[in-house]
């Protein structure tokens, strides 16, 4: 069940205006197109790692304990490419040795490591589980893109599940999670990995997305993931009182809203102040629905996320009584 949630920005804001003075763009065109009206952004020096740390050490005190028995973080930016960074996390929030590893599934990072972290406790591998996501994406960006500039921003969200009973406030589940590898292409960093290490082309070292193409696959596929959880969880679209979907982009929002029939005052939007801030989207979006009163305890919670891959996947819950940290 959830019981600690957390967030952090960095706290570099960059406006619309700011970055119509470097791209060909305007506030009208992000905020029309996406909904967003600013990002926060690393200072450079500043990582994925820092980032996790604030979030984390937040959603432990809103659980109001320390004591976790393992954390799982989902990034697709980690501090370097090997090792993982989620050990480095565990030491710098002083856990001690306990289970840290990487989820990689970009977007949907935090739906894939939510079900992670509630695996390792169905499985008995733990009884608490600190679940971070954390994206430093603005570092992948080619600066001259306006395709993907305006898009990202930096971020970290972070949630305590612990072991609870099925019927609890808080419980987390059905889960359902997919992908398709051969639409990879769609939003990539050619170079860098294993299968092309350097490129003489510095635009393969950036992430590239193509933008019309992954709007059409995130609202079908998280409207689809959504219909199977509900489905799964025995509720039909009157039984949600809020959709959480990540914050990609307000249209796809109100596109996966209209085609699940669910009304456009469920949706927990915050992508006005964050931008796409990746795998920590969902759960910051959550510390601010619960700060501003829209998420309260007792609520039937659906919550879905897109990314590259692709990646998908969605879950439900009731929301519990909890107070980010
Ligand atoms: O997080 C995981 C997955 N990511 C997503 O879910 C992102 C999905 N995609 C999107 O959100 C949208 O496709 C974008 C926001 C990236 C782009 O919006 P769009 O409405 O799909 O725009 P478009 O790429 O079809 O471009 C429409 C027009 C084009 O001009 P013409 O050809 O109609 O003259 C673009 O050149 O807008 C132009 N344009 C821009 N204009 C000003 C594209 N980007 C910009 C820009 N500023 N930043």
């Amino acid at each position: 069940m959830l019981a600690g949630l957390g967030g952090w920005l960095p706290p570099r804001i960059v406006d619309n205006d700011e970055l119509s003075r470097h791209l060909d763009t305007s506030d009208e065109w992000i905020r029309t197109r996406t909904g967003i009206g600013q990002r926060h952004v690393v200072d450079p020096g500043m990582s994925t790692v820092d980032m996790a740390v604030e979030a984390g050490r937040r959603a432990l005190h809103s659980a109001g304990s320390r004591d976790v028995d393992a954390l799982v973080l989902a990034t697709a930016t980690p501090d370097q490419i090997c090792p993982a960074s989620a050990p480095q996390v565990a030491s710098r929030l002083g856990l001690g040795n306990i289970a840290a590893f990487d989820v990689n599934a970009v977007c949907s990072g935090f739906v894939y490591a939510l079900a992670t972290a509630a695996g390792l406790i169905s499985a008995g591998a733990a009884c608490s589980v600190l679940m971070v996501g954390a994206d430093a994406f603005t570092t992948l960006l080619n600066p001259k893109d306006r395709g993907t500039v305006p898009i990202f921003g930096d971020g970290a969200g972070a949630v305590v599940l612990r072991a609870g009973e099925p019927d609890e406030l808080g419980a987390m589940g059905p889960f359902d999670l997919h992908s398709d590898g051969d639409l990879a292409e769609l939003l990539i960093v050619p170079a860098g990995g294993a299968k092309q290490k350097t490129s003489d082309n510095p635009e393969d070292h950036y992430f590239s997305m193509q933008g019309p193409a992954v709007f059409r696959h995130a609202t079908a596929r998280m409207a689809e993931s959504s219909r199977t959880v509900m489905e799964r969880a025995g509720w039909t679209v009157s039984d949600v009182d809020r959709f959480i979907g990540h914050q990609a982009n307000i249209r796809i929002l109100h596109a996966t809203a209209k085609q699940l029939g669910l009304p456009a005052d469920s949706l927990v939007v915050n992508i006005e102040r964050t931008g796409n801030t990746s795998a920590a989207s969902i759960p910051l979006a959550m510390v601010d629905a619960v700060n501003d009163g829209t998420l309260q305890a007792g609520d039937r919670v659906l919550v879905s996320a897109f990314g590259a891959g692709l990646t998908w996947g969605a879950t439900a819950l009731r929301w519990p009584d909890i107070t980010p940290g």
